[in-house]
């Protein structure tokens, strides 16, 4: 892990790198059916395309965010917190940390886009002040579902 923002002794928010890939891969299969394989977070994040945070406890990966920055714009790409460890928190705490990072960085504005269905992902998303600000329809080609998008301006 390259660097450690501490929330506890025990609960760390980390910046995850390719020596992290397995244990990233394998989060991401249990958060996803549909989900990226290891070759495409080794390339994205070789070529620095986006950047992912982790949240470890006791050792173990836990959570995971992963987003991009262009100029003055962060984009949530995928957030996945481990099935044992839901409702604790770790979501929240890894979008606030991203969102600490965007402020010192100056970036101005965050986005994202979020399945209708997902209740558990919208509820954190308009707790933390993202505001709905469109649909894009049949957008995710696992279920043809659509994408609501969501928008905060830091
Ligand atoms: C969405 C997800 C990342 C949330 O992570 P989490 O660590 O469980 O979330 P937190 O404990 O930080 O919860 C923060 C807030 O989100 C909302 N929330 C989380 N889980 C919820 C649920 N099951 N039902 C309703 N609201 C929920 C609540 O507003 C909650 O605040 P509260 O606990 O004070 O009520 C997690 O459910 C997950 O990994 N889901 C599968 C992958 C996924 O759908 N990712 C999002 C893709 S856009």
């Amino acid at each position: 892990m390259k660097s450690a923002e501490a929330t506890s002794d025990t609960q760390k928010i980390l910046d995850i790198g390719l020596e992290h890939l397995s244990q990233l891969r394998a989060l991401e299969s249990l958060c996803f059916e549909y989900h990226w394989t290891e070759e495409q977070f080794r390339l994205g994040l070789e070529k620095k395309a986006f950047f992912v945070l982790g949240y470890e406890e006791q050792g173990l990966l836990v959570g995971y965010l992963a987003y991009s920055i262009v100029l003055d714009e962060m984009e949530v790409l995928n957030l996945g917190v481990h099935p044992d460890f839901r409702r604790k928190g770790i979501g929240r705490a890894l979008m606030q940390g991203l969102m600490l990072r965007c402020r010192e960085m100056d970036v101005k504005r965050g986005l994202l886009d979020v399945k209708e269905s997902n209740v558990p992902a919208i509820g954190l998303y308009e707790s933390l002040g993202f505001v709905q600000v469109g649909v894009r329809k049949n957008y995710y080609p696992d279920t043809r579902e659509d994408a609501l998008l969501y928008d905060l301006n830091f």
